[in-house]
């Protein structure tokens, strides 16, 4: 910031001071009045504490932060300002799983500043909403210091021990790929990433999360000495939490709260809480694709160079076509560059981005790609080896640019990153800036990401529409032995509350011996509802869609990537979900239901149909005698025409699933004819 800009920032900061208030308690409310934030000032100190109703939510916990060289910014505060304002907006998606969302919060933010000599300012904001409470803490300009390091946060959410969680260890070497486990709050003892998803003895859920992580470690979790969780927030390797400039806002910090675990998978919350994008996304595309990829986990192919290997001109080709047939808009290269050969996990110190190896003719590939009308989606295997890749980072991007591609997968295996010569946890403030930067220069490319092993996600896909997707959670490829049921029927209500997944649908070969799936192959159509993306793969071997079951694969044809509106229908964490979807730009809509190891009978009320029009609906589920061990390819697809008055029962298999397509037949006077 300019030294002018920083100086008036700094008056503005001070605009309206009035004389300290050392002990106080406001009382915000949200719209409707339900959700109430009580901000505590007493003998210097500051805390707060929600209540929904007549129920509390969160008791009264700490705030405040601790800089290096200073005594801890928590005692000595007083309120020298304090504003007000209230918003009821609605704004549209590039793409996602809504075309628009409401945004409606009242805010109070208060001006702090410290009593004792530092006289350090600070300013805290909160934005209360019908369905949760968020706040940050936003350091201006001041004459003491223009530059800080962040040794701790000292935030709280003081949550009824006895409630139960779901949550993913943090700090392990496989980044948030990892089985979900439920534990009271008492036993959080380590910590947890966020979100982090509560069942409080009230019944009411919560997930507390943060939205917009820009230039600071990620929050965890876990109970500090007064057995409150408090805000763990990734250190540097040097223990350093975050060296920032000011002015400075941390992400905010956010609490949602559903009377269900329904209601939590309708908390718009974490998108409105980024800001809009500052420029033009209109590029961004959502798309469905094919890839080489799954031969290699099933052992036909290879990532490295000989006789196996995947990503070579020729398969590209047969790939290429098959997109074609499959209506698929574009293909994933896994494997077209070296440094796979050997022990690929130590060789990304090397990894060269930019020349593919020779039996891979990247340029003439791209160019039958483009012929055809097919995308590439290129991939980048870092290893977490920053340095490297950072030092192609533009190079490779401008590659691909000129090839054509719009679309790269990045992907960060490794336990740690090895960045400006450290070794540093993929998700400390390091980690989130390299993500940030690869982010910004793909969007100056006109590049699309999915981003595995990435950092997890905030919203900033509002701001930055060309993050289409990112992994950041077990997904299919954990298959063949460390994926239960269950997984997916608790991500619904945990991951996917930070956005996007690509967790790699549509496998159809599921008796492989060497990836033997636990799932049925209805419930593989389902995951193309459940688990939105913007870059969605139909992750199988194209002769499995074409020769090996087509019918099935119809589904997968037919089921967008973009979505005008999404309506939860029903699920309990780790046992089943339930959800329906409509496409942007047509009026069909598309349900999809998972199950755990147990079988589950829904019935799916179709009053979500429009009023008068009839649909034509494709129902695929799992027979009568289905189950994800040893019956799991028998699948039932039937065709029957339906209003909005039907409702459609539906049996789910163990490990089992469903999917429907709800077309609509078209009438003379319809603003999208089929
Ligand atoms: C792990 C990723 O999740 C997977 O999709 C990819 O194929 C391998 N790394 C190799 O890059
Ligand atoms: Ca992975």
């Amino acid at each position: 910031m300019l030294m002018a800009n920083i100086f008036q920032a700094f008056l503005d900061w001070l605009n309206g001071v009035k004389p300290a208030v050392t002990d106080t308690e406001k009382i915000i409310a949200s719209p409707d009045g339900t959700v109430k934030l009580k901000l505590i000032l007493r003998q210097g100190h500051i805390s707060y504490s929600v209540i929904k109703g007549e129920a509390t939510i969160i008791r009264d916990s700490k705030l405040g932060m601790k800089i290096k060289g200073s005594p801890a910014l928590s005692d000595h505060l007083s309120i020298v300002r304090s504003t007000e304002k209230s918003i009821n907006e609605t704004w549209e998606t590039v793409w996602g799983e809504e075309h628009f969302i409401t945004n409606a919060y009242n805010e109070a933010a208060f001006y702090m500043s410290e009593t004792s000599n530092t006289k350090r300012l600070f300013t805290l904001r909160f934005r209360i909403f019908d369905d949760g409470v968020a706040f940050r803490y936003e350091l201006p300009p001041q004459p003491a210091f223009s530059r800080v390091e962040i040794e701790d946060e000292l935030t709280e959410f003081n949550i009824d021990l006895n409630a139960n969680s779901w949550s993913i260890p943090a700090y392990q070497p496989d980044r948030y790929e990892y089985n979900y486990e439920k534990k009271p709050i008492y036993e959080l003892e380590k910590s947890v990433h966020t979100p982090l998803t509560i069942i409080l003895p009230s019944k009411y859920h919560l997930a507390i999360h943060e939205a917009a992580l820009y230039n600071y470690g990620e929050m965890t979790l876990k109970l500090d000495e007064w057995k409150a969780l408090k805000t763990d927030i990734t250190p540097l390797s040097d223990g350093i939490k975050a060296r920032v400039e000011l002015p400075f806002n941390t992400p905010w910090r956010f609490v949602m709260i559903a009377g269900s675990p329904i209601g939590l998978t309708k908390n718009h919350m974490m998108l409105n809480l980024n800001d809009p994008p500052s420029e033009d996304f209109s590029w961004v595309k959502p798309i469905k694709f094919l890839g080489i990829w799954w031969a290699m986990y099933v052992g036909e192919w290879t990532w490295a160079s000989g006789p196996r290997h995947g990503a070579t001109t020729s398969h590209a080709i047969e790939y290429i076509d098959a997109c074609r047939r499959l209506g698929m808009g574009g293909l994933l290269l896994e494997g077209w560059n070296g440094g796979w050969d050997g022990d690929w996990l130590l060789n990304g110190k090397t990894t060269d981005f930019i020349h593919p190896m020779p039996d891979c003719d990247l340029p003439g590939i791209a160019e039958y790609a483009h012929a055809n009308g097919i995308e590439l989606i290129g991939h980048h295997e870092t290893v977490g080896f920053v340095d490297n890749y950072e030092s192609q980072l533009e190079a490779s991007y401008k590659y691909y640019s000129e090839l054509g591609v719009h679309y790269i997968k990045p992907g960060y295996a490794g336990s740690m990153m090895s960045i400006q010569g450290k070794r540093e946890f993929h998700h400390s403030q390091l980690g989130v800036e390299h993500y940030q930067k690869a982010l910004e220069l793909a969007a100056k490319y006109h590049i699309c990401l999915d981003v595995h092993e990435p950092i997890k996600g905030t919203g900033i896909e509002r701001t930055f529409p060309n993050l289409l997707t990112r992994e950041g959670a077990r997904g299919q490829e954990y298959e063949g032995g460390a994926l239960s049921p269950s997984h997916a029927c608790i991500i619904p209500f945990t991951r996917l509350l930070s956005g996007p997944m690509d967790y790699t649908p549509g496998i159809f070969d599921i008796t492989n011996t060497t990836k033997r799936l636990a799932s049925t192959l209805a419930r593989q159509l389902a995951f193309f509802v459940t688990i939105p993306s913007g870059m969605q793969m139909a992750a199988d071997r194209p002769r499995f869609y074409e020769q090996v079951n087509p019918g099935a694969y119809k589904f997968i044809h037919d089921v967008p990537v973009n979505w005008e509106r999404s309506v939860p229908l029903m699920g309990a964490i780790g046992e089943y979900y339930v959800v329906a979807r409509e496409e942007r730009g047509s009026h069909n809509w598309f349900v999809g239901g998972v199950t755990n190891e147990n079988a589950h009978r829904v019935r799916v009320t179709l009053d979500f149909l429009e009023e008068g029009s009839s649909y034509t609906a494709e129902i695929y589920r799992d027979s009568e005698t289905a189950h994800y061990r040893d019956n799991p390819l028998d699948i039932r697809i039937e065709t029957t025409n339906v209003t909005n008055k039907n409702f459609i029962d539906i049996w789910m298999a163990p490990g089992g699933g469903f999917a429907i397509a709800l077309k609509k037949i078209a009438q003379d006077n319809d603003q999208f004819q089929q």
